[in-house]
């Protein structure tokens, strides 16, 4: 494979190329894909309006490129393996050649239910293989997937639903998380009383009662019970929409990531290939949920693009017990295991004693996600999953990028605990002091930008361009602005110090604080509520909540306890706040506007370093806040 990195020196060598001569080098990568038409022009691009542009006019469909290109080779490897939440449960394997049949007929089963190239698909479904293959379905045709999490709430797949103006849902009657079931179709159902939503196309998986809605619901073994398993791709334009991730930022509203075809195929396979290691015949395993960006990019689109066999597990890690991830890694010899701090934290609170007597000799590369990782929970990862032996790959990026950002590459890169180290080829990273002036050179601190487009990058946010403009392009001129913080060290080596925006991340998802507010405001006792992030040993970041509220005919308690299930029940259980604090009022300026900075400060419970507190409207009420932290 001749975009494959051997050597820290060839590493070094692509990186110098990939930032001298972008379009050559990303040409030379694309050259390698099936391509129904050549591009004309390799980059088109403009970060003031933003409009970006990755092999221009090429034609293509993403999943040629999953099975044309390997169904004659490889046909029978492994494409997915799947691993049930229960042990006890036989697991499944779909071969390359299996999983384009099924892929081919539920894309006949989509057209036949009238849906086609543009149309929007939303995908709420537990992690079974059917949920990748209604990702490659809608692929195969030109429909845009967006895949909704299966935890939120009714609520938020409402407000998901409505902003892409979905045509159909694709579902399952139920879902098995750990010990219970959840009743996933009930959620759609609930979510669908004010929608549009012509189709709601069923997976049955737990066998639970649903209702089901006469010339709107169908089962998913019906509809694809006579369809073809040959199904002739749609031909997409490079940049033509290829799904929407919602994700959540700053403000209230979370918004749709828009990413497109031509650009997210090359990206997503060169740096899955690259940042593990893949060799082929090996076993390629990612935690994630198909529902965040990384169940998309390295989980489906990244291996199956590869030619990997990528395993699937449908439970959590603590389920049935503790052991369950290294049972997994065992039983099917995993070569590469890439999850998130989170997950390692909680399971580095059961001691060693439940990795004891699993084999996990297979074990290659390691990789974690989503959230900085602190040292020790990187030493722990390292000794006693990796065994001294596996080198970790530290992977920085967002749903807006895509792909991988910056991370070693396995083996070749030296590696530093906590330290995500070196940009990917293509990947121009710089650094920016508030006023957006580039700090150069080493051991220089402040927020990270990228200054060159790479071929992955959001294009939009969905409906509302001016927004993605606002949000990643307005903060520094002719930059892309991440949200993060980042320390270069005295070596050039990146490490990612978290958000410097009001987006918090809680066990690896993110949260956007107004986004939570807005759910507490909806309790009809609260006047007003401030949230903000605080260092949790686990979930990396805890949601803290102070609350006004208007006591009549309420204790704290059950008030407290309204307040999460309302957080529940409008985002989902995951941006349920960790601590709620009834306040008599939050600390103002005198022009109305809320200073967070003191509340970080209570939340962190370091109080002997407030800062100025002059300049506030009613310093009393800092003094009170204090007094009744929790
Ligand atoms: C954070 C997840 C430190 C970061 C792929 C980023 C990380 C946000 C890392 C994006 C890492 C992700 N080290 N922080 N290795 N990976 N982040 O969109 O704050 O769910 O901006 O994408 O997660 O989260 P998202």
């Amino acid at each position: 494979m001749s975009d494959r990195i051997h050597t820290l020196s060839g590493y070094l060598h692509e990186y110098q190329k990939s930032a001298t001569q972008p379009e050559e080098f990303w040409a030379r990568i694309a050259d390698s894909f099936y391509w129904r038409k050549r591009w004309d022009r390799v980059l088109k691009w403009n970060f003031d309006e933003p409009n970006v542009q990755w092999f221009v006019n090429g034609k293509l469909n993403i999943t040629e490129n999953i099975f044309e290109r390997y169904l004659f080779t490889i046909g029978d490897r492994p494409a997915i393996i799947w691993e049930p939440s229960d042990p006890n449960e036989e697991g499944r394997t779909l071969t390359y050649k299996e999983l384009y049949q099924e892929v081919c007929r539920f894309a006949n089963a989509l057209k036949s239910k009238g849906i086609g190239k543009g149309d929007k698909v939303i995908i709420y479904m537990p992690m079974v293989p059917e949920a990748a293959v209604a990702m490659l379905a809608c692929a195969r045709i030109g429909a845009i997937h967006s895949v909704v999490f299966a935890g939120f709430s009714s609520t938020a797949l409402a407000d998901r639903v409505n902003d892409c103006e979905a045509k159909a849902i694709l579902t399952s009657d139920g879902n098995f998380r750990g010990s219970k079931k959840i009743a996933v179709k009930a959620i759609v159902d609930e979510a669908l009383e004010k929608s549009s939503v012509e189709t709601v196309i069923v997976y049955q998986r737990t066998k639970q009662d649903v209702t089901m809605k006469d010339g709107r619901d169908f089962w998913w073994h019906d509809v694809i019970a006579s369809e073809s398993a040959e199904c002739v791709a749609e031909e997409m334009d490079s940049e033509d929409m290829l799904f929407i991730l919602y994700t959540s930022g700053s403000t209230g509203k979370p918004k749709g990531v828009v990413h497109t075809t031509g650009g997210y195929m090359v990206y997503t396979k060169y740096s899955f290939e690259n940042v593990f290691q893949y060799s082929s015949g090996d076993i390629y395993w990612c935690t994630a949920d198909v529902g965040w960006i990384t169940g998309h990019s390295y989980i489906v689109y990244g291996p199956l693009l590869a030619g990997a066999t990528t395993l699937m597990f449908e439970g959590v890690p603590t389920y049935p017990d503790a052991g369950r991830f290294w049972a997994i890694v065992e039983k099917y010899k995993v070569n590469q295991f890439y999850t998130a701090p989170t997950a390692i934290r909680a399971l580095q609170a059961y001691g060693t004693d439940v990795i004891q007597g699993y084999d996990l000799s297979s074990l290659k590369v390691l990789g974690s996600v989503g959230e900085p990782i602190n040292e020790e929970a990187w030493h722990w990862y390292h000794t006693h999953i990796g065994q001294n032996r596996c080198p970790i790959v530290d992977t920085w990026w967002q749903t807006e990028t895509g792909g991988i950002m910056v991370s070693p590459i396995a083996g070749i890169t030296p590696t530093k605990p906590a330290y995500a180290t070196l940009p990917l080829p293509g990947v121009q990273l710089c650094i920016v002091d508030p006023e957006g002036n580039e700090l150069k050179g080493n051991s220089v601190e402040g927020n990270l930008c990228i200054k060159f487009p790479w071929p992955s990058m959001i294009r939009t946010t969905y409906g509302d361009h001016d927004r993605c403009k606002q949000t990643y392009f307005s903060t520094y001129k002719g930059m892309y602005f991440t949200g993060d913080g980042v320390k270069r060290d005295h070596d050039g080596y990146y490490r990612i110090l978290g958000r410097v925006d009001d987006v918090i991340n809680v066990s690896g998802h993110r949260m956007g604080t107004a986004e939570v507010e807005n759910a507490i405001n909806e309790h009809p006792k609260v006047i007003e509520s401030a949230v903000v992030g605080y260092p949790h040993d686990v979930k990396g970041q805890g949601i803290y909540a102070y609350v006004i509220c208007d006591m009549t005919n309420r204790t704290e308690d059950n008030l407290v306890n309204e307040i999460k299930e309302m957080v529940s029940k409008i985002i989902g259980p995951i941006a349920k706040p960790d601590k709620i604090q009834i306040v008599p009022g939050l600390p103002k300026t005198r022009s109305g506007k809320i200073m967070r900075r003191i509340l970080r400060k209570v939340a962190e419970n370091s109080l002997d370093n407030m800062g100025d507190t002059s300049t506030l409207l009613d310093p009393e009420v800092v003094t009170k806040i204090i007094e009744g932290r929790k």
